[in-house]
This record gives structure tokens, sequence and C-alpha cells, in this order.
């Protein structure tokens, strides 16, 4: 294939699966998962404690509180004003007022709290999940799970320590359709796969120029609290929230963000279960300048020897792919297999024709609330080991992209060898800078530090400097634990 072919075939199959799905009438015919089913007995009824309740928050709220085998007993963020407002919509639904709250350690002294779920920003999944299993709470927690690799690992292993149930938000592993792509993957249908992409062409904008907006504090947020194992440093950016997915030392840029969804998509179908043999990412941000540190454009290559998986990050616009512009590609040897969105895709031979189409959601909350009852973290569909391994990928690609060098658009092309399908993804990512007319000139594009991992002690071979990032320096008392110390 000729790089504008390859380039023509990601573009097209993408489009192809979309126009697929949108038109309806799915071979692989499948219904929503059989939804939790719902107690109505006010004994049975578990306690839940929404932690953080912004944009995600509030899915969680409209969720739990609209169940009748739950109620939300607590809303807890550190900008009181978001929790009081979200707490209202909890009264709304249930008919009972929750409590508010402005520190999640209230929350987990109370023996009426079952379990708790999380949608703080990523800096704070990890101690929140922590702190509340050690109080004997199950735990929902939004991806990515972690800020670092080492974050994911005590997850687990307080998990395990205290027999806790704790399930990834990663919600398309409850999805039927996404269920049905994987196991048409695993049943070999499209024969060896040996190549998985995970696209993430989110446009994103500038946040605003860095200055120091510390005065523009909201009196209503605790920002010790709301900083909490990150540094407390002066507010940077304009917006406190939302925002932080741009800063490094709470957010892991769009491949942590949106990404994670596409990455853990990538890794199920892929069928390892471990971080892999290598890394190496490229890209820069891009486009502006800003007070975000994050790539907004970045490509990361992970070696898992017989297999590799490909991540696209795409901050500026693609307005080719309008429409479609987050999903996977999985290259097999007698075909391939699109996925579109959380719940949809399909499936093609090598003539690009195609064979099968999926679509059918799920119900990822009622299926934690199944596990919660039943003790089984088998049951799950996405146990937080799941979270850890596809987070902490997220992390590697990112460690790797920190540690890299400025160079110019040659020096990257150079790089990357001769690897046909390394040539073509830097071909497209070329191409869409260049539409973006974004400035290519001199030394534009950080090349990340190729990285070899052990994926045994999940650590690097023999760098230092990337094995200190594996974990962050954090500020008493909010300190995650350390190995053996959960
Ligand atoms: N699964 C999904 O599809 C999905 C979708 C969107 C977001 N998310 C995830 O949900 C999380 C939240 O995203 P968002 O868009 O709602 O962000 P956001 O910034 O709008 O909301 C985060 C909230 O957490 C609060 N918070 C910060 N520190 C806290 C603390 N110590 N205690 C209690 N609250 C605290 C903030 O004040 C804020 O209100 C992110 O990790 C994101 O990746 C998941």
């Amino acid at each position: 294939m000729t790089d504008l072919n390859r380039r023509r075939f990601l573009e097209d199959s993408m489009f192809a699966a979309a126009a697929a799905v949108a038109a309806g009438s799915v071979t692989q015919a499948l219904g929503a998962e059989e939804a939790a089913p719902q107690s109505t007995s006010p004994i049975e009824k578990l306690g839940v404690a929404i932690i953080g309740a912004g944009g995600r928050g509030g899915d969680h709220i409209n969720n739990f509180a609209s169940r009748q085998d739950v109620e939300v007993l607590y809303v807890c963020d550190a900008d009181l004003r978001r929790a009081e407002g979200r707490a209202k919509e909890v009264t709304k639904k249930q008919g009972r007022e929750p409590k508010v709250v402005q520190d999640m350690r209230q929350v987990f002294d109370d023996k009426s709290v079952d379990l708790i779920s999380t949608a703080t920003p990523n800096h704070w999944h990890a101690l929140t999940a922590i702190w509340a299993m050690q109080a004997g709470k199950d735990v929902y927690v939004e991806k990515p799970v972690s800020h670092n690799v080492s974050e994911g690992r005590r997850m687990v292993e307080a998990a395990r320590k205290y027999n806790k149930i704790c399930q990834t938000g990663t919600q398309s592993r409850s999805n039927a359709g996404m269920k049905a792509m994987i196991d048409y993957l695993h049943a070999g249908k499209i024969g060896e796969v040996t190549l998985a992409r995970g696209l993430c062409y989110k446009p994103r904008g500038s946040i605003g120029p860095r200055e120091d907006y510390s005065s523009r504090m909201p009196a209503h947020c605790n920002y010790d609290l709301w900083c909490g194992p990150a540094p407390l440093d002066p507010l940077s950016r304009k917006n406190l929230h939302y925002d932080w997915h741009w800063v490094w030392s709470t957010g892991n840029g769009d491949l942590g963000n949106q990404g994670i969804h596409q990455m853990d998509l990538c890794r199920w179908g892929l069928g390892v279960d471990n971080l892999g043999r290598g890394v190496v990412s490229y890209g820069g941000r891009l486009g502006y300048e800003d007070a975000g540190e994050t790539a907004n454009t970045q490509v990361s290559i992970h070696d898992y020897g017989d297999k590799t998986l490909v991540f696209e990050v795409r901050g500026l616009r693609t307005d080719k792919l309008k429409g479609a512009d987050v999903g996977n590609i999985f290259q097999g040897s007698k075909g391939y297999l699109v996925m579109t969105s959380y719940s949809s895709g399909a499936a093609f031979d090598p003539e690009g024709n195609m064979i099968e189409k999926f679509q059918g959601g799920g119900d990822h909350y009622g299926n934690f609330l199944n596990a919660v009852r039943s003790r089984k973290v088998d049951e799950l569909n996405a146990d937080i080991l799941e979270g850890h391994l596809s987070s902490a990928l997220c992390h590697l690609a990112n460690i790797s992209y920190r540690l890299g060098e400025k160079v110019s658009v040659e020096e990257v092309k150079a790089r990357l060898g001769d690897s046909s399908e390394n040539q073509e993804t830097f071909g497209r990512f070329v191409a869409h800078l260049n539409d973006n007319k974004v400035n290519l000139e001199g030394t534009p594009l950080n090349f990340g530090l190729q990285l070899a991992i052990n994926p045994e002690t999940e650590s690097f071979v023999n760098n230092s400097q990337a094995d200190a990032m594996l974990t962050r320096e954090y500020r008493a008392p909010y300190v995650v634990p350390a190995a053996g110390q959960v």
C-alpha cells in the first residue's frame, strides 16, 4: 500500500464503519446488556457517596439518584458551590436530601455509606479510592484510574487486600456492541490481529494565557483540598475546573482523558494483559501557546513484541473525520474491524466489503452494583486491574514524551526508521499539522525517549529518570501509600 492509500484506508474505514452503523440494521443484533435488577426494599438500599460533582459527577448522580436500590447519602466537592448545586439535583430525583461536604474524609467515617463513586480530577483518583477501600467501601472510580503507573498498581493491591469491589469508569466494557466486537476479534474472525490503532481526534482549543489567577479563586473552593496530592502551586490557568487535564501535575493530556477509553479497547482487543516491552511517543502542544503543558498532537507506539499498539491524539481540527473522530481500527490478516464509538462498529474483509456490524449498549453502573451485591470481582466488566493496565499505557507514553527532545520534522522521520506503518502514521501527522497551518520550521516537535519496559516489575529497563516518573512526590497528608503499604 502506498502512503496515500494507507491514509485513505484509515479515513475511509472510519467513515464506512460510522456510516454502516448509522444506517441501522445491525447484522449482530444486540440488545443492551441485562440491566442490573433493582431491589425496591428500603432495607437493601446501598448508601452511596458521590465525590467530585463536576460534569462527570453529574452523570454519576443521574444514574445513582434515579435507581430504586441505592440512596445518594452525600455529595462531596472541594468546591462547595458545585456540591450544593448537584445536591439539589439529587433531592429532586430521589426525594431525599443528601448531605453536602467539602472533605471526603467525613464520608469515609460514616458507616451508612456502602460505596463511593468518584469523579474528581485524575490526580485524586487513586488516593480517594484507596482511602475509601481502607474504610471498607466499594468504589466506582473514573478513568484514568490513576495519575501515574504506581498508583494504579496500589489500587489493585488495596482492592485485593480489603476484598473490595472496584470498578473502572470505562463504560464501553459493559456495552454489548463492544463485547461482541471483542469476541469477534478473539475468535479470529479477521485472522491474526497484530496492529491496533486508537484514534482520539477531538479538537481542544487554547485554555488562555499562563498568568497567576490565584486572586480569582472563589471563596467557596478549598484549594488545598482541590490540589490534594499535587503541589499547592498558584493557579496559572483561567479555569480551575476541567482545564486541569492539560497540566501535568493534575492531568494526563487527552491520552488520559478521552484517549484512555480507546487505549483500553486497543489493549482489550489485542488481548494483552501487561504493559508491553517498550514505548516511544512524539508530538507537541502545537498551533497555539497557552497555559497548557500536555501534548495536543501526539503519536504513541507501544511494542508488544509480535503486536503493536499505535495511539494518535489530535487536538487540532480534523475536518475530514468530523463525526467519526474517536475510534479504533484493528488490522487482521483476514480483514479489519473498526470501532466507532463506545458501543458500535463494523468488520470488513481485506477488500473493504463490510461483513458484520455491531451495536448495543449496557449498564456499567448496574454491573458495578451487581458485583457489590454478589461480592464476585470476576463479575465486574472493568475491574480495577483492567483500569490500571490501560491507564498505565497512557502514563508510559507520556513519560517517553516528557523525556524527549525538540527535533525537526526530518529528524522525527529519520528516527522512525523504515517501518512503513510508522512512516504512514507520521505522514498523516504532518499532513494534519499542515492542514491546520502549523509552522513546522525549525525544531517544533518533541521526540520522546525510546523506553524499554519490564512488564513483570512494571518499571523501565535501566532508566532511573523514567522510573522516577512512575510515581510522584506527594504532599502530606495526601500521600498514596508505597508498594506493600496500602
Ligand atoms: N467515563 C467517562 O466517559 C467520563 C466522562 C467525563 C469525565 N470523566 C472523568 O471524570 C473525572 C472528572 O471529570 P469532569 O469533567 O467532571 O471534571 P471537572 O473538573 O468538571 O470536575 C471535577 C470535580 O472534582 C472536584 N474535586 C477536586 N478535588 C476534590 C476533592 N478533593 N474532593 C472532592 N471533589 C474534588 C472539583 O472541584 C470538580 O468539581 C475525570 O477524571 C475524567 O477523566 C469520565
